[in-house]
């Protein structure tokens, strides 16, 4: 839709919790080893968040080296979304929490739930609000917990999450400058909606004793049928963007994938036809940080100098639903 306006990322910031889960520390939990999980995954460790900690506590984090980047504070805010699937509580939502850790108040506040591609939803949902005019400045998270919701016993989940957050801080600018968000494209699949499922906590199965001795608090996942879906997907959203910017892949500076498997992120490059050293890889120090994963990868890449600003940069997700997405920036 073409009005006066687009987006600007102004800042970007991440956290990622102090206390680290090595290959090594799995070894010894359950029955797997470094090599298998770096071979079959390309992770080596996840931060866990410490006791005590909530997603909301990463946030501000994050949400603090945003608006330091940026250079704005709380105040200049107008909107706060969170993509995550993992909140402090069910209600309130997690951005109102957040709103309230930074001290500012009357602003909207809203979580939104895609897991993995939740921070694609979230930027394009704010993206909406700066193209219509309604609001100026929106603090956009991507930030998760999930390793409260891994059962340490099931070697094929528990290798794969991380936890962490990053934030952006979108900004109103003009349609016709030429920095900004070029595109937004979200899709779903909710045939495959069984691939990864979280079955307990919500009004299908509320909490009992049952449900905890049974272990539907933990995530489950089909894990190879995941994988097949997931370089489809990906690829396909990567065209996608390309398309309706009239661009080629070879104009493209980075792309930052969703970070679940380095696997995936090889075959995306390959069919892509990227080369895979414009892929940006960050999992092997965070594992899968689902809504986070994207804007820590980005974070990472900015502080490790390779995204600059004025490149032209993709990010593409899939994640539980099977919910997936891709957004086209000059940065
Ligand atoms: N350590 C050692 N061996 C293992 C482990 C482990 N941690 N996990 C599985 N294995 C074994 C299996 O039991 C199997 O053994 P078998 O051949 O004797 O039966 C063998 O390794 C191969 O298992 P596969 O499942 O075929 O392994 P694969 O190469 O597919 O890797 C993995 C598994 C890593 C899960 C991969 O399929 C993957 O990354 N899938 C995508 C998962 C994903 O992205 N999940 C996120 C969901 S999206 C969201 O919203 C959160």
């Amino acid at each position: 839709m073409r009005t006066p306006y687009r987006s600007r990322v102004a800042g970007v910031g991440s956290y990622l919790p102090e206390r680290i889960l090595s290959n090594f520390d799995l070894e010894k939990m359950v029955d797997t080893n470094d090599q298998w999980i770096k071979e079959r995954t390309g992770i080596e460790r996840r931060h866990l968040a410490a006791a005590g900690e909530y997603t909301s506590d990463l946030c501000l984090k994050a949400t603090q080296r945003a608006l330091e980047d940026a250079q704005m504070k709380a105040s200049d805010l107008d909107l706060i979304v969170i993509a995550t699937s993992t909140p402090d509580q069910v209600m309130p939502n997690t951005a109102t929490v957040v709103q309230h850790k930074l001290g500012i108040t009357d602003i909207p506040c809203l979580d939104v739930s895609a897991a993995c591609s939740g921070f694609i939803y979230a930027i394009s949902v704010a993206d909406q609000f700066i193209r219509t005019g309604m609001y100026k400045n929106i603090l956009v998270i991507g930030a998760e917990i999930l390793h409260r919701m891994v059962n340490y016993k099931d070697r094929e989940t528990c290798i794969l999450f991380g936890d962490g957050a990053g934030a952006w801080i979108l900004t109103q600018t003009d349609y016709d400058s030429k920095d900004g968000l070029m595109s937004t494209h979200l899709r779903a699949n909710g045939e495959v909606g069984d691939l990864f499922v979280l079955p307990a906590g919500g009004s299908k199965i509320p909490f009992t004793q049952e449900v905890l001795d049974k272990g539907q608090h933990y995530v489950i996942m089909k894990g190879r049928e995941i994988f097949r879906h997931a370089v489809r997907t990906l690829t396909e959203c990567c065209h996608l963007a390309l398309k309706a910017n009239n661009l080629k892949s070879d104009q493209v500076d980075w792309v930052v994938p969703h970070q679940a498997n380095v696997r995936i992120l090889d075959s995306v490059a390959e069919y892509f036809e990227i080369p895979k050293e414009k892929v940006i890889v960050s999992l092997n120090e965070t594992g899968n940080t689902s809504a986070a994963s994207i804007p820590l990868a980005f974070d990472m890449a900015v502080k490790d100098g390779k995204i600059k600003r004025g490149q032209v940069i993709l990010l593409a997700a899939f994640g539980a639903g099977l919910t997936s997405g891709s957004a086209l920036l000059r940065y």
